[in-house]
């Protein structure tokens, strides 16, 4: 029940609002129990009696109270619907930032389909449940009161035959309740699980069609499609049959009633006015009684939700800033990276590294693919936080720092090139969007962008496509550097940013890369050394540990793995 006081507790920001929605509806509810009330004057004054001064006003009084309870109940309909919708606007939004807060290892261990399918549909179920269970909640249940009480009052004996009838009804409704919130709980998860593979393979096409593999995919989805099926159709099935057994249940408790009142009644004990109103009553209680049924399961609904909602938004982002985080000035000593150790889940990527880089050297990272280079890179602007030992600049610990003044003095291009759908010029100014026109097309030329810039239909307008699909690999890859140099970062992190150039290009970026460097601090990774051969040193890992260190001629004369790697890109090239 933790999980609904928190929703309630949203909702609490709303309560004047909330209360002028109830007032609405309590006119709404009350108004439904004139209309059984007026059943008896109708039919003993008017139709047994034929008083013509009734005959005026009971249509008069009817049409005047449908008149007010439409009005009451579209205001009412209006200002719920804006709460609900308000709380869950607001909700969404939080849930965003909650996901934008966490650090990388949340988004490995939660695939995107499932957070897309929190954000939309979750949220939606959290909305129904507030705005229209709530709504029912409050409106029906007056409704009912008031019903309840034209019952009572027209025959007490009666009604308590009623009573003892209906609540018969209420069993089923709460275990009805309890199997659907398990069914639709199936039904979202699995949801999540579509929506990621939909994500995948969509982005993916390209790959599914090089692979051939269509038909495949077409049977994974096939399968997660039919499990939503099955799961939707036994919500549904617990959910159809709800309503024809209250029904069938209603009915037989409509059969005693009219067989005791018309036996009353041909007795002469009672009237038919007063059998009618009573009976009316009773059968309008039916509507709102059937609603909070309904709403109860809407409720469940709700819930499932928002406790996955919930664990979203309380998962405390792994890498934060400290209470006591200061800001860390621009780098002037240099890096230490001191007995550092790292494991993403068990298996251990980093051993026991010491290296110390100083303010303004190029460092270069060479080695066989999966030994960590990425991984160590990534520690710097703490992407990942360190297993063991610790990251210095300037001899304070970068855990110590406020995660913006770390990251803020940092520039990275990326292993894989990350774009946005947006323009060129935006893709650029990432980070930087204050940045003016000419230090844009500045980063731009040294970045040996600015001439393809200049050619696409709209130069720095034009709109680069889904993760920059209309551009080619090193087209992206030239934008992503520019964005790197834009940002003028003291610390330069360059992993494989010219792998998807050709020689030439890469020549002309390399220039442009190495006056880049100067002044700076930087990390460059490269698989093609004729890359990295100007590099102040250059580390080589193996298997998470440096094995070697070195500039260049040394390393060649070491005859070890860098002469390994050399001699085996000499023979290729
Ligand atoms: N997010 C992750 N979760 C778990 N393991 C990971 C993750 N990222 C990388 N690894 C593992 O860590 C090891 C080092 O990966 P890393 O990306 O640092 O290698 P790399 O030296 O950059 O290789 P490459 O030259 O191919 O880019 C690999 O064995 C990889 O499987
Ligand atoms: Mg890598």
């Amino acid at each position: 029940m933790i999980v609904f006081k928190r929703l309630v507790r949203l909702a609490k920001p709303h309560t004047a609002k909330l209360l002028l929605a109830m007032f609405f509806m309590l006119i709404v509810g009350g108004l439904t129990s004139v209309l059984a009330f007026l059943v008896k004057p109708a039919l003993d004054d008017i139709f047994v009696e034929r008083n013509a001064s009734m005959l005026q006003w009971i249509p008069l009084a009817i049409i005047a109270i449908y008149l007010v309870k439409g009005v009451c109940t579209y205001a009412q309909s209006i200002i719920m619907n804006w709460i609900g919708q308000r709380i869950v606007t607001d909700l969404r939004n939080h849930l965003y930032n909650q996901i934008q807060r966490q650090s990388l290892s949340f988004f490995t261990k939660n695939p995107t389909g499932v957070l897309m399918s929190r954000i939309t549909f979750d949220v939606n179920y959290i909305q129904g449940a507030v705005s229209e269970a709530i709504t029912s909640l409050m409106k029906d249940s007056f409704t009912i009161l008031c019903l309840v009480f034209v019952v009572f009052w027209r025959d007490w004996k009666l009604a308590i035959i009623a009573m003892v009838v209906f609540p018969l009804t209420v069993y089923p409704i709460s275990r009805f309740g309890r199997k659907i919130r398990k069914a639709v709980t199936g039904a979202q998860i699995t949801m999540g699980s579509l929506t990621s593979l939909l994500q995948e393979t969509i982005t993916g096409a390209r790959i599914v069609k090089a692979f051939c593999m269509e038909a495949y995919e077409n049977k994974r989805f096939a399968k997660e499609s039919e499990n939503l099926l099955k799961l939707f159709m036994k919500a549904v099935s617990v959910n159809a049959l709800s309503s024809p057994l209250m029904e069938f249940l209603g009915g037989i408790g409509i059969a005693v009633i009219i067989f005791y009142g018309g036996w009353q009644v041909i007795h002469g004990t009672s009237t038919p006015g007063t059998f009618f109103s009573f009976l009316a009553a009773l059968i309008m209680l039916y509507e709102p009684i059937k609603r909070l049924t309904a709403t109860n399961n809407q409720i469940q609904q709700g819930i499932s939700a928002a406790e996955r909602v919930f664990a979203i938004v309380d998962a405390v982002p792994e890498i934060r800033n400290r209470p006591d985080a200061v800001e860390l000035p621009n780098i002037t000593k240099g890096i230490d990276i001191q007995d550092v150790t790292f494991r993403y889940e068990e298996d251990t990527v980093l051993r026991n590294i010491n290296l110390s880089i100083r303010a303004g050297e190029t460092l270069a990272l060479v080695g066989m693919s999966g030994g960590g280079k990425t991984t160590l890179v990534n520690l710097i602007p703490r992407f990942y936080d360190v297993s063991e030992g610790s990251i210095l600049i300037d001899g304070r610990d970068i855990r110590e720092a406020t995660i913006e003044s770390l990251r803020g003095q940092i520039g990275i291009v990326t292993q894989q090139t990350i774009l946005f759908n947006d323009t060129v010029r935006n893709n650029i100014a990432y980070g930087n969007q204050k940045a003016s026109e000419e230090d844009l097309i500045a980063a731009a030329r040294a970045a040996n962008a600015h001439d393809f810039i200049s050619k696409l239909p709209n130069g720095y307008d034009t709109l680069i496509g889904e993760q920059g699909m209309k551009l080619s690999g090193g087209e992206r890859q030239r934008i992503s550097i520019a964005r790197a140099i834009l940002k003028d970062a003291p610390i330069l992190i360059l992993d494989e940013a010219t792998s998807s150039l050709d020689t030439e290009a890469e020549i002309e970026v390399q220039e442009a890369l190495e006056n880049l460097m100067k002044g700076r601090t930087t990390l460059v990774i490269a698989h093609r050394l004729s890359t990295i051969r100007n590099a102040d040193r250059i580390i080589v890992l193996v298997n998470g540990a440096i094995i070697e260190e070195g500039n260049h001629e040394t390393l060649l004369e070491r005859q070890g793995e860098y002469r390994r790697l050399y001699n085996m890109q000499f023979r290729e090239g």
